[in-house]
């Protein structure tokens, strides 16, 4: 109030820079409230202050309009505030929301949802146990693996992120980032990912191999020359599990359902979540029933969760999965990736990896996405880091995107490239 008065004081005769001053001073109290008492993950978060969002916009509490290419990493897949998913939201809200724990009773939504991812994956993924979170998923994943071979050993890949909780972070590929939290769970390995010779560390001791389809964190890498294919082998040879993390690039991204389609293999437990939700927490794991059944018995309550399946959330999910089948967004995701290679052209961007709609322009200079990434706020275009690879940036753009929007944001992200050099 004290601030206000001053500025009154200084500038009586100038209503549009007292304006000015108060959307500064309510904003700075705002960013000051949101430092102060949501905890933080970084020094240096991004700060923008949301209105609203539509479509691939979010609007900030100026006016501000930003083209979002990143989607709440890899989230609202069909875009923001999605009609379709929107509606069925409301349409559940106003019906029911939370009645029992996870898998007591007999829901709409998340029967319908199970069904429906069911039918549309390859033998044997058949059951699907609904969580909250992508981390989630690859703690019932481990869990199970464990539980189905009664093997403790687990491998995943150097450079591998699969979640933040206890499990997920023993798995996670980088020491540095694990270490201050160390115990973690015991009899985790590494191997490194595209390498066939490392395989042979996958032994009769191995309850499951862990693996990140397309490695995210690491820089958007592909598996190459049929490597899953010769995991799979590996696998099948010694008796371990393969369990696919499609967290990412599931949900359409990679031109595919799931990105694991794309590599003619199919795991033994599949990890989903992120664009699953259409914009809401989410998360899955789906195996044999088989192996599932495993779960409820020896003991029971082999996992449990009181929100998993909750029905706001697999309405939201199930809206999403049938406008994804239903549409054309997989195909087009392929075909927007191109337009993308071919406008994102500046000499500075050395290569674009990634598949589909999940895309990282490279970099020479570690330091240099930071300060693109930046700049491109300023000129209202989203774009982020990954958590490994300091030397390249995510695209992760909702599969919506416009021909337009695509193009208009390949400008304006070369243009500040040549303007930072
Ligand atoms: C590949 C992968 N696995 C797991 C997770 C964890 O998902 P969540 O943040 O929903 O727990 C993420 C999140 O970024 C991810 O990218």
């Amino acid at each position: 109030m004290n601030r206000k008065k001053n500025i009154l004081f200084l500038f009586p005769n100038y209503p549009y820079l007292y304006t000015l001053k108060l959307q500064t001073t309510f904003s700075m109290s705002r960013k000051e409230d949101f430092l102060k008492y949501q905890a933080q993950t970084t020094p240096f978060p991004l700060l923008l202050d949301i209105e609203k969002a539509e479509g691939c916009w979010i609007y900030d509490k100026s006016g501000k309009k930003y083209l979002d290419l990143v989607a709440g990493v890899s989230a609202t897949v069909l875009g923001h505030s999605n009609p379709i998913i929107t509606k069925a939201i409301k349409d559940q809200v106003d019906k029911y929301m939370h009645v029992m724990v996870y898998g007591e009773f007999i829901q709409d939504a998340p029967l319908e949802l199970s069904k429906l991812l069911c039918n549309n994956l390859p033998d044997p993924l058949n059951t699907a146990y609904l969580v909250n979170s992508g981390t989630e998923a690859i703690e019932g994943s481990m869990k199970l693996a464990k539980r189905v071979t009664g093997r403790g050993e687990i491998i995943a890949a150097k450079w591998a992120y699969h979640g933040n909780t206890q499990g997920s972070m023993s798995i996670l590929g980088n020491e540095e980032q694990k270490q201050k939290f160390r115990p973690l769970i015991p009899d985790i390995n590494f191997i490194e990912f595209n390498n066939i010779d490392d395989l042979e560390l996958i032994s009769e001791s191995t309850a499951a191999v862990v693996l990140e389809t397309i490695q995210g964190g690491a820089g958007f890498i592909i598996p190459k020359d049929g490597y899953l294919k010769k995991v799979r082998e590996r696998c099948d040879k010694v008796g371990a599990l393969l369990i696919l993390d499609e967290i990412q690039p599931g949900f359409g991204r990679t031109g595919k359902l799931f990105g694991f389609m794309n590599f003619d293999v199919v795991p033994d437990i599949l990890a989903i979540g992120k664009a699953m939700g259409g914009g809401m927490p989410v998360g899955a794991f789906i195996a044999s029933e088989e192996k599932m059944a495993m779960l409820k018995s020896e003991p029971m309550l082999g996992h449990i969760t009181t929100f998993g399946g909750h029905p706001v959330i697999a309405a939201s999910s199930l809206a999403t999965l049938k406008e994804l089948l239903k549409g054309n967004y997989m195909n087009e995701a392929l075909r927007k990736e191109q337009l993308f290679r071919k406008h994102l052209n500046h000499p500075e961007i050395k290569e674009i990896r990634g598949m589909g709609l999940m895309l990282a322009p490279f970099f020479e200079n570690p330091e240099f996405p930071v300060k693109l990434m930046n700049a491109l706020m300023g000129k209202g275009i989203i774009v982020f880091l990954l958590l490994f690879e300091k030397r390249a940036l995510r695209l992760s753009p909702p599969l919506t995107i416009s021909d337009k929007e695509i193009i208009y944001a390949c400008e304006i992200i070369n243009e500040t490239i040549g303007e930072l050099m």
